[in-house]
């Protein structure tokens, strides 16, 4: 963020500190958005993108390829902590287990930057091939392989082919070998064929979805997520707890061993159906199919002792916080892709007497702005 003429400029593709020419691309209310188009100053953290697609004008699917990781980890660490600060409320971190160095906050996954993404959407373009949207644009960039994509996904056949034009398309690759390419005539159709089954497994444990179905996207996302959260809850025999927009039950499967019974909330039925068949040996383990605000507003939903929310990006929000802490739970794992999300929730649990002591986050997305942070909330007074 850089300011001219006292105006707040958001300018892609430069780094803190640098100096550059930028070009303005759009005019906002109260701000602009600019793209860095010459280097004057660079930053000790710019390297030259391993992608050729990246940088002002090009595919907007990477924000951050001319950062080093190291330096991209520490830019999302102090974008975890402004908003925590200017939404969550936050001002003094010393009693949060995680902030003490801002530069190890944000943990690697194993792998590099670079052959992680296991989930890719391509949209045709005029002239039949796919590629990625510009930044902002409906305009379509074709590429000759991402190279974020996992190597399973760069190999399949998409971007040798042509396809009517506008079609989304996307690629699949588990992390049991199983790959799939589901096409939809546009972005919101519906699939033009039946969207085959692949198989993910995580500890052991397969699970059987749609192609099309929510999953980490990273490899060793789901593991990391879920040692995080059993070493923040620490669930003991006997502890009741939820797994709320819960999916196919990653995090309900990991705690079951430990407590229960555990109790899964998530609207989608075919995610639903999936939890139901990989966990059917774990009996302390039910699947509910609803809205989470929905089931809380239900008084039939009694004490719990532990809870993991992983709500979608937009957050949990305040009737869900409310209806949470109404619950008394001993401890809450919040699981967040979006950190101005989890900055507001975070308040409305302060506000009900729920303190955020202790953060882990991972850079699940790299060569992206984003990342994933996993939050234990306490009551402030036990
Ligand atoms: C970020 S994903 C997490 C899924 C799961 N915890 C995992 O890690 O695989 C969010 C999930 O919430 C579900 N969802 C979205 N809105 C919901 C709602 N209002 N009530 C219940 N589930 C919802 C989505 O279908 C999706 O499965």
């Amino acid at each position: 963020m850089a300011r001219h003429e006292g105006q707040v400029v958001f300018v892609r593709h430069a780094l803190p500190g640098e100096r550059v020419v930028a070009r303005i691309t759009e005019r906002a209310k109260g701000f602009l958005r600019a793209d860095a188009v010459e280097i004057l100053l660079p930053s000790p953290d710019r390297v030259i993108p391993p992608c050729p697609f990246a940088g002002p004008g090009a595919c907007g699917g990477c924000d951050w390829q001319h950062a080093d990781w190291p330096a991209q980890r520490r830019l999302k660490a102090q974008v975890l902590r402004e908003q925590l600060t200017r939404l969550g409320g936050i001002e003094d971190f010393t009693g949060i287990d995680g902030f003490a160095d801002l530069s190890e906050l944000v943990e690697a996954l194993p792998g590099g930057p670079l052959s992680w993404r296991t989930r890719v959407q391509y949209t045709a373009g005029p002239d039949g091939r796919a590629g990625f949207h510009r930044h902002r644009s409906a305009d379509i960039v074709p590429v000759d392989r991402c190279r974020i994509a996992h190597p399973a996904i760069q190999s399949l056949p998409v971007l040798d082919r042509h396809w009517p034009p506008g079609s989304a398309v996307e690629a699949v690759a588990s992390s049991t070998g199983d790959t799939a390419v589901v096409a939809r005539a546009s972005r919101t159709g519906r699939p033009t064929g039946a969207v085959p089954q692949v198989r993910e497994s995580v500890a052991g444990r397969e699970w059987s979805l749609d192609a099309t179905g929510f999953w980490q996207v990273h490899p060793h996302a789901v593991a990391a997520f879920t040692g995080a959260v059993l070493q923040m809850l620490r669930p003991a025999a006997g502890e009741r707890a939820w797994d709320l927009y819960g999916g196919a039950g990653v995090f309900a499967a990991a705690l079951a061993p430990h407590c229960g019974p555990v109790t899964v909330v998530e609207a989608d039925a075919r995610a639903v159906s999936a939890g139901r068949r990989a966990l059917r040996d774990l009996r302390n383990v039910a699947f509910t199919r609803a809205d989470v605000a929905q089931a809380l507003a239900n008084p039939r939903w009694r004490a719990v002792d532990l809870v993991v929310l992983d709500p979608p990006r937009s957050g949990a929000g305040r009737p869900v916080v409310e209806a949470i802490a109404a619950r008394s739970p001993r401890a809450v794992a919040y699981v967040a892709c979006d950190p101005a999300a989890f900055g507001r929730d975070v308040r409305t649990f302060g506000e009900l007497g729920y303190a955020l002591t202790a953060v882990r986050a991972f850079d699940s997305f790299p060569m992206t702005q984003h990342f994933e942070t996993i939050g234990l909330l306490s009551p402030a007074n036990p």
